[in-house]
């Protein structure tokens, strides 16, 4: 019986092992493919597990210092799980200049946490990004797909006091 999530050789086991190995039979023996494997490896999990880059490693011979060379260097790439809800801040001139600054506080403040971090309770995820492409509604932020404009501190609390609110 498992003990500790170690696969019996000190190792933590991989999770959804099969679906990472479709992924690299799939690119198996092309070259250059390293990137493309880290996507659909953050596709499967939605970030790069510790874990399943090592797999990777020990499958593909390519070496570790390598895969977390590329998956550090790229911002496209995630080491940490996201949470539940993944808030876009958008950091933009025309939300910079309408105050993007004061509603991150405000967020940082309501949830606990600094940019680039998840809540404890894994229910939020607040990322900076430039232009969401909405600047007629400055200040914006994007939470699960869906647009907050005219964003102030006090809007911007009560909406993260809604969604915390329909996880009850
Ligand atoms: S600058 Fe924020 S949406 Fe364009």
């Amino acid at each position: 019986m498992a003990c500790c999530g170690c696969n019996g050789k000190g190792n933590v086991a991989v999770k959804d092992v099969d679906k990472l190995d479709e992924i690299l039979s799939k690119y198996e023996g092309i070259k250059g493919s390293l990137i493309s494997i880290l996507q659909d490896v953050q596709g499967l999990y939605e970030y790069l597990p510790e874990e399943a880059l090592n797999y990777v490693s020990e499958k593909t011979g390519i070496q570790r210092a390598k895969i977390y060379g590329v998956a550090t260097f790229y911002t496209q790439f995630r080491l940490d799980p996201v949470g539940k809800h993944v808030i876009l801040l958008c950091q933009g001139t025309a939300c910079h200049v309408n105050g993007a600054k004061a509603i991150e506080e405000a967020i940082c403040e309501e949830l606990g946490i600094s940019e680039g971090e998840t809540t404890e309770d894994g229910l939020f995820t607040l990322t900076n990004v430039a232009c969401l492409g909405c600047c007629s509604l400055s200040p914006v932020m994007m939470i699960d797909g869906e647009v907050f404009g005219k964003l102030t501190p006090k809007k911007a609390r009560e909406i993260l006091k809604e969604v915390k609110a329909s996880e009850e």
